[in-house]
């Protein structure tokens, strides 16, 4: 897919300050500072379009960007990060559950998982909370550019075993890196393709 154009549309903290228009959303959710807003960017080549920190707790709203005037990409809060305070993880945790639970025009959730990492409870326990909600995800490998090949390969497998522990079909799975690009063509043609089977 080509990217024409990308715009910051809006950022609410409840479901019904959302952009209404019925248009596909495709969000990208995960732990603090896993790189969300990182893949945003590169998925659109616009540096800076949405906001990026060292320090995780960044990204505090459910933030819009409209994509070919056409779809949406939606950068969330991270969840777990543990120095945030008490309070804030509350509310982070409140925006998320908000938004994968009553958002209508969620096409699709990206799981972002940190791909040097071994799969952590936070992370299968949200996954587990998706299915019981039904709501369709894939599972995406972030900051593959730290890892040698045979790792990440070791790592991916890894995780694809532990996913199949409690599903008997894995999900999408891609493996990205927003410094390098990798995995940027397979996610756009992806979501192409929800988009065309949602226009049918
Ligand atoms: P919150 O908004 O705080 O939840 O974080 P986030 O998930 O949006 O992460 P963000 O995109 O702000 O990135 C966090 C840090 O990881 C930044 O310092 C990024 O430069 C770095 N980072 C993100 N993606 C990559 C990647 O693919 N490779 C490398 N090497 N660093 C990355
Ligand atoms: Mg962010």
């Amino acid at each position: 897919m080509i990217i024409k154009s990308a715009d910051f549309v809006a950022s609410s903290r409840l479901v019904k300050q959302c952009p209404a228009a019925a248009l596909p959303e495709y969000a990208f959710i995960g732990r603090s500072n896993v790189g969300k807003s990182s893949l945003i960017n590169k998925l659109v080549d616009r540096k800076g379009l949405a906001h990026t920190s060292s320090t995780p707790g960044k990204t505090q709203l459910i933030n819009h960007f409209i994509v070919n005037g056409q779809w949406y990409l939606v950068d969330l809060p991270g969840y777990g990060y543990a120095r945030s305070s008490k309070t804030k993880r509350a509310q982070f945790a409140d925006i998320i559950t908000g938004y994968i639970t009553q958002r209508e025009q969620l096409a699709l959730l990206f799981v972002l998982v940190d791909s040097r990492h071994a799969p952590q409870h936070i992370d299968m326990d949200f996954i587990t909370r998706l299915g019981e909600y039904g709501i369709p995800f894939a599972i995406v490998f972030t900051k593959a550019d730290k890892l040698k090949p045979g790792e990440l390969n070791r790592n991916v497998d890894a995780y694809k075993r532990t996913l199949l522990e409690q599903w008997e079909e894995l999900p999408p799975v891609f493996v990205t890196s927003a410094e390098k690009g990798t995995g940027r063509e397979e996610l756009l043609s992806y979501i192409e393709k929800v988009n065309n089977s949602l226009a049918e």
